[in-house]
């Protein structure tokens, strides 16, 4: 990653920190995916060659700038959901900074309203980053939509263990998802949809 990019992501992470210790109200916190997370959610999306990223939980734009940047050499996109406009309105002016404003579609709306919409096999990563027990609920659009040999990245499994158990049950069971949860950052579950 360029050394400038890296420096601005930085500086967002340090920020977002500071503005979650000053915030009482949790919904109100930035939340920002932790860096080493970030940082293999990048390297796994390159190595793919991934053209179609999918992000629920915008928040500021952290995460995004990261799924971007990513995904940017090989001409793709990232189509990334939050329910908050304000926040979208933030990470609109960061992602502005970083020049990665025409790699990214922001779309104000709820996460599994969107995935209920998209077409079949048409996304190559789907990062789920939003409220982690909403998840069940939008199966199986989150299988549906990934390409076979696609990613799903779904954070916090190791940080909020109980509230992704019922998730964590559904891709167990479900014989076209092999998952493994990775020890970086809160905990990244991921699960790759069979290609046959
Ligand atoms: C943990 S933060 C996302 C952090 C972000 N990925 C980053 O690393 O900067 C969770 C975000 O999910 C959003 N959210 C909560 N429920 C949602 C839903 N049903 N659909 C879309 N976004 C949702 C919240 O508004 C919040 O901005």
């Amino acid at each position: 990653m360029d050394e400038s990019l890296r420096a601005l992501l930085d500086e967002l992470y340090r920020d977002g920190l500071r503005h979650d210790q000053a915030q009482a109200d949790r919904l109100a916190r930035r939340r920002n995916l932790e860096p080493d997370a970030a940082e293999l959610l990048w390297v796994i999306i390159r190595a793919m060659a991934a053209r179609n990223v999918v992000e629920v939980g915008t928040s500021n734009g952290y995460s995004t700038i990261w799924l971007a940047d990513a995904v940017r050499p090989g001409g793709g996109r990232v189509l990334s959901v939050d329910l908050d406009g304000q926040a979208q309105r933030l990470a609109a002016e960061n992602l502005a900074a970083a020049g990665l404003s025409q790699v990214v579609e922001l779309r104000t709306a709820d996460g599994g309203a969107v995935l209920a919409e998209l077409p079949d096999g048409g996304c190559d990563v789907l990062f789920l980053d939003s409220e982690r027990p909403e998840y069940p609920k939008w199966w199986p659009h989150p299988l549906r939509v990934l390409r076979p040999g696609g990613l799903l990245a779904v954070d916090n499994v190791l940080s909020h263990p109980d509230e992704v158990a019922p998730l964590l049950e559904i891709i167990e069971a479900e014989p076209a998802l092999t998952a493994t949860v990775v020890p970086v950052g809160k905990g990244e579950l991921l699960a790759v949809k069979s290609v046959s």
